[in-house]
């Protein structure tokens, strides 16, 4: 029984497979968090734990009244305002203008907690799930405060296996006036004092999601979109590490928010040294209106534990988000190519066809049509939110081109960006009030497009209508559906003036509904995300697409650490990955055919290059690179993650070297990567130890050296380095048990 209330000491205690979590109920109705840590034993007596977080029990077990003392305790989510002068975890203005809204739990059993076996949807949002109820617990509390109305049910689901904990909030307002909800965060927690290390992805475009790690000392450590979308600027991902935390060893707290617009994580050190982490929709320009009867659900966040490192981590995100998060994780993804730094706009049906023809002749099985296949794009300064097929390109039309592709034996793909218009377009001459702006400022273009105001919803059916057609139409059955800009003029012509901060978020909101409407209506379709790249690589996104284009940048050597720093929480199934062209068209960089296979084979692998300008013995490689990827595409995309040397340098580590090895559930197939950027001279001996194999298994290891040895030795003495020659060198190797 994985939730025990233990009445007496108020205490409630939500127990996983390897977490427990609990929760304290205070005589004075606030909500204490008293641990979250490794799996505590049931039954057994936890008072002790209240002693811990509470000053004053050994000193006077009686006195509870804390209505006053808020600044001392260890909170679950803590009303601001008052005598806790820590972040709040939410604000509301009130009818009478205060910003005052002391939650108390009501105590008696019956009222103040729910537990329910599985998990619930949030309406509207994306989130985690269960197959069937027994994979996790939810428990509900509800606080009010008693003066306004206003009410706020947290709730909680820790899934069972892997100890993930989901958490979120309602807002209700139960009172007879308006009130404005301007700051409310999906989870607040307070850890103890202890030394840490604050880990987040930042990076911008084509070098996304770089990790960046320092000591978190003093103050508040802010990371935070205020972009709209999650951004390539930031991830909605923060992790506190013990600063002896390495990959496979020690304590380290991970948060991930489920959400696709501006969030905000905190991690604020308090007087004491304890460290309360926030994490949530951003509160910059945010203020939504309840009305008397209204409510609002935050997004939800994912709090991970681990025990065993930054690779415990992260092998818990990526289980957790296969089985739990993402939506068509189990379908096979097809080796695809995309024309786009083929042709870019400059193509017609006969060099389409042409690619078609070189991409089937080596076993490619999908083809996307990338941008400027409508309206008169032939750049990117014209006819977003013209989705009709341009016949000076297709004199035959879109269907025809797609039914030709199909003969070929590929499967035929198409890109959009729903949620951009261009000023040069029939639709934004038609509805210039549709996008996002404010009356009478200037409206800033990016990239020469406007965004659509996704809040109406007359706007999301007109797009709804089109895309839907062309997937009627035309045999469709792989989507990129791009993103590329930010917003700005965050404002919508059908919201009242006391409404307008609310639009950032109900765009997000608009987003997620076309994406559920499409996805559902169209479930043999397969969906990638994109946003200018990896802008949008988000929970959010991957509820509704099982992959993400990571990065616009696919230079072999970037996308080391690209897709090093992405897999810090994403799983490798959900990581587009492409060998294009060299010089490189983001950094102009050479590099090996065979490394740039390689590297884009830990991923969801495909070309993005003109196959035809390749020399035949260039094409007999990405045939067997299309073969091999075929092969092993289960291993990569279900396998767990195990990396072994990082390509970010630190004191330690020069980051000449990457390595990373995925290993399938059942230990008996391995693959493992490795590359270095630099050539060494002279380098002598060189060894990688490998980690995560059955240690009793005996493996055949086929690469670029071939042997057989038991896990063991390879995870203790570890495997032989090849002499590789010249920069940009790569090897693979499949471990199978024999
Ligand atoms: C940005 C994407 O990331 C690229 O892959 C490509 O689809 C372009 N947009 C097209 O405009």
């Amino acid at each position: 029984m994985p939730y025990f209330f233990h009445e007496q000491d108020a205490l409630l205690h939500l127990q996983s497979a390897t977490t427990s979590y609990v929760i304290k109920l205070y005589a004075s109705g606030l909500l204490g968090n008293v641990y979250w840590g490794p799996r505590l034993s049931e039954p057994q007596d936890l008072s002790s734990l209240i002693g811990l977080r509470d000053k004053r029990v050994g000193e006077n077990p009686s006195t509870v009244d804390y209505e006053h003392q808020e600044d001392i305790l260890y909170q679950e989510y803590p009303s601001g305002g008052a005598s806790d002068f820590r972040p709040p975890a939410f604000r509301v203005i009130q009818a009478d203008g205060s910003a005052l809204s002391p939650l108390r739990v009501d105590l008696r059993p019956e009222h103040s907690h729910r537990h329910t076996p599985g998990k619930p949807a949030l309406p509207g949002l994306p989130g985690l799930w269960c197959s069937t109820e027994d994979e996790a617990d939810t428990l509900r509390i509800r606080l009010a405060d008693a003066l306004t109305g206003l009410s706020v049910e947290l709730q909680y689901t820790l899934f069972r296996d892997t100890g993930a904990l989901v958490r979120s909030a309602r807002f209700l307002n139960q009172g007879t006036e308006a009130c404005y909800l301007t700051r409310a965060f999906s989870l607040s927690v307070d850890l103890p004092p202890g030394e840490f290390d604050v880990i987040h992805l930042a990076g911008s475009w084509a070098r996304e999601r770089h990790i960046i790690r320092q000591p978190l000392l003093g103050g508040t450590h802010l990371v935070e979109s205020t972009r709209g979308i999650s951004s390539h600027q930031e991830n909605p991902f923060i992790a506190l590490a013990e600063p002896s935390a390495q990959e496979e060893s020690g304590l380290v707290y991970g948060f991930n928010l489920v959400y696709s617009g501006n969030f905000s994580a905190l991690a604020s050190r308090d007087q004491f040294g304890g460290i309360r982490v926030l994490m949530g929709l951003n509160p910059e320009n945010f203020r939504w209106k309840l009305e008397s009867g209204e409510s609002f659900q935050t997004p939800e966040c994912v709090m991970v534990l681990s025990r065993t490192g930054l690779g415990g981590l992260s092998r818990t995100f990526h289980r957790l988000y296969r089985d739990h998060l993402i939506r068509g994780q189990e379908r096979q993804r097809p080796v695809l190519i995309n024309n786009w730094e083929a042709t870019y706009f400059n193509f017609t049906e006969d060099k389409l066809l042409a690619l078609a023809q070189e991409a089937a002749a080596v076993g490619i099985e999908l083809f996307v049509l990338d941008d400027g296949w409508f309206g008169h794009r032939d750049a990117d300064n014209s006819s977003l939110g013209d989705w009709f097929e341009d016949l000076r390109k297709l004199p035959r039309g879109l269907k025809d081109l797609a039914v030709k592709i199909r003969e070929k034996g590929l499967q035929f793909g198409l890109w959009f960006e729903p949620e951009m218009v261009s000023p040069d377009s029939r639709l934004y001459r038609d509805h210039p009030g549709w996008c996002l702006h404010v009356q009478g400022r200037h409206r800033t273009e990016i990239r020469n497009q406007l965004v659509l105001d996704l809040s109406r919803a007359e706007v999301r059916e007109a797009l709804i209508h089109r895309v839907s057609t062309i997937l009627t139409e035309v045999p469709v059955s792989y989507v990129k559906w791009d993103m590329n800009r930010a917003l700005t003029e965050t404002g919508s012509a059908a919201l009242p003036p006391d409404r307008q901060g609310e639009v950032a978020h109900r765009y997000v909101l608009g987003v997620y509904e076309m994406m559920e409407r499409l996805v559902s209506a169209f479930p043999q379709v397969l969906f990638e995300g994109c946003a200018g790249g990896g802008g949008r690589f988000d929970p959010g996104i991957l509820y509704y697409m099982p992959q993400i284009w990571t990065s616009d940048n696919s230079d072999a050597i970037e996308r080391l650490k690209i897709q090093y720093a992405t897999s810090l929480v994403y799983p490798l199934s959900s990581m587009g990955a492409h060998v294009s062209a060299v010089p490189n068209h983001q950094c102009g960089r050479i590099s090996p055919l065979e490394t740039r296979g390689n590297t884009a084979m830990s991923g969801i692998f495909g070309y993005e290059l003109d196959l035809g300008a390749l020399s035949a013995e260039e094409k007999e490689l990405v045939k067997k690179q299309v073969a091999f990827y075929q092969e092993h595409r289960r291993l990569i995309q279900t396998g767990d993650l195990y990396r072994l040397k990082s390509p970010f340098a630190g004191p330690r580590n020069p980051g000449n070297e990457t390595a990373w090895l995925i290993v399938s559930p059942g230990k008996d197939r391995a693959l493992v990567f490795y590359a270095r950027i630099l050539a060494v001279p002279n380098p002598g001996l060189a060894v990688l130890t490998l980690a995560g194999l059955e240690g009793a298994f005996t493996y055949r290891i086929s690469g670029k050296t071939s042997y057989t040895a038991r896990g063991e030795v390879l995870m203790q003495a570890g495997i032989r380095l090849p002499p590789l020659w010249g920069d940009f060198q790569s090897a693979l190797w499949v471990l199978e048990k024999v």
